[in-house]
């Protein structure tokens, strides 16, 4: 469409340069009109230089300014990188299955991706305050959240789990009571769905998802509620079991700054495109076990 305009703009100013031209040949003097017409010529050459110089432009911004980036060139992700194996930590830098996705979108979009740590309950408002281009941090989709910032189409689906320690008296949900204490990372989905439905035992609040699992590793809580896959890294690290999986059906997405339909675009071409040519399945076999859920199969 930007480039559209332009092309309006080169006829127009075409045009003018013309009708100089055309005037200059009308005055008396053979040289001066010489003259007059090669200034006029002279001006039809800059006009299209000039108007080269503008589609050009168009054409980046049709390919990459349009992205609405912080810097260009430059995808600045926000993530709370301890929420494996999704995004956490190892030898100082961010590995995980959000992270390996992200570098992958990223490198389809042709854009270099620098992820910022920071805290999960305040990573919406950060995003929606311009301090980051994107956040990925296996973040359900509400419609709360969609008020504030703009999400990518879902990439991943999961429930909530019930993780205690091994041998612990509580086996499932049935079994929570007044004297049970629940751990639950601080603005999640899982928070919210213990306060709402686990009212009558207490809920603890952690910043991450390592607290919580130390809490229950130190026994200072009987369970923690979180995100399944989350329970399920725990489980094959052998420091909690799964006492219940409780279904509430959530689908991850990335979030961009509201209004944002250009980066939104891009990265949903990007996932499809990665969805589509099974490179979402390989990395969906380096964090995870089994088959690539039927929503997220090429
Ligand atoms: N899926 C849950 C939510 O969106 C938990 C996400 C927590 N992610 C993290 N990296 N700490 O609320």
């Amino acid at each position: 469409m930007k480039i559209e305009r332009f092309r309006w703009l080169i006829a127009l100013m075409t045009l003018l340069a013309l009708t100089a031209a055309a005037c200059a040949s009308d005055d008396d003097g053979d040289a001066e009109v010489e003259e007059s017409a090669d200034e006029a010529s002279a001006a039809v050459d800059d006009v299209e230089a000039s108007a080269d110089e503008a589609m050009e432009d168009a054409e980046e911004a049709a390919s990459s300014g349009d992205l609405g980036l912080l810097e260009e060139g430059q995808l600045l992700v926000g993530s709370d990188i301890a929420f494996e194996p999704f995004e956490s930590i190892v030898d100082g830098e961010p590995v995980g299955f959000d992270i390996d996705l992200m570098d992958e979108i990223a490198s389809r979009i042709g854009v270099e991706v620098e992820y910022q740590n920071t805290p999960f309950d305040t990573i919406f408002t950060q995003l929606a305050g311009g301090s980051f281009d994107a956040i990925i941090s296996a973040i359900t989709i509400t419609d709360e959240r969609d008020e504030t910032i703009d999400f990518s189409d879902p990439y991943f689906a999961a429930n909530q789990g019930l993780a205690t320690l091994e041998g612990s008296e509580i086996t499932g949900v049935g079994d929570l009571t007044a004297d049970t204490t629940i751990a639950v990372q601080s603005g999640t989905t899982g928070a919210d769905y213990a306060l709402e439905n686990f009212a009558d035992s207490s809920i603890q609040e952690f910043p991450t998802s390592v607290d919580a699992f130390a809490a229950l590793a130190s026994e200072s809580v009987d369970a923690v509620f979180i995100d399944l896959p989350v329970v399920g890294g725990q489980v094959e690290a052998g420091t909690a079991v799964l006492a219940e999986e409780v279904n509430t059906d959530e689908l991850y997405g990335i979030g961009v700054g509201e209004g944002n339909t250009g980066l939104a675009t891009a990265i949903n071409e990007a996932l499809a495109g990665i969805i589509e040519d099974g490179t979402y399945a390989e990395i969906y076999g380096t964090w995870f076990e089994g088959d690539v859920p039927e929503q997220f199969a090429s």
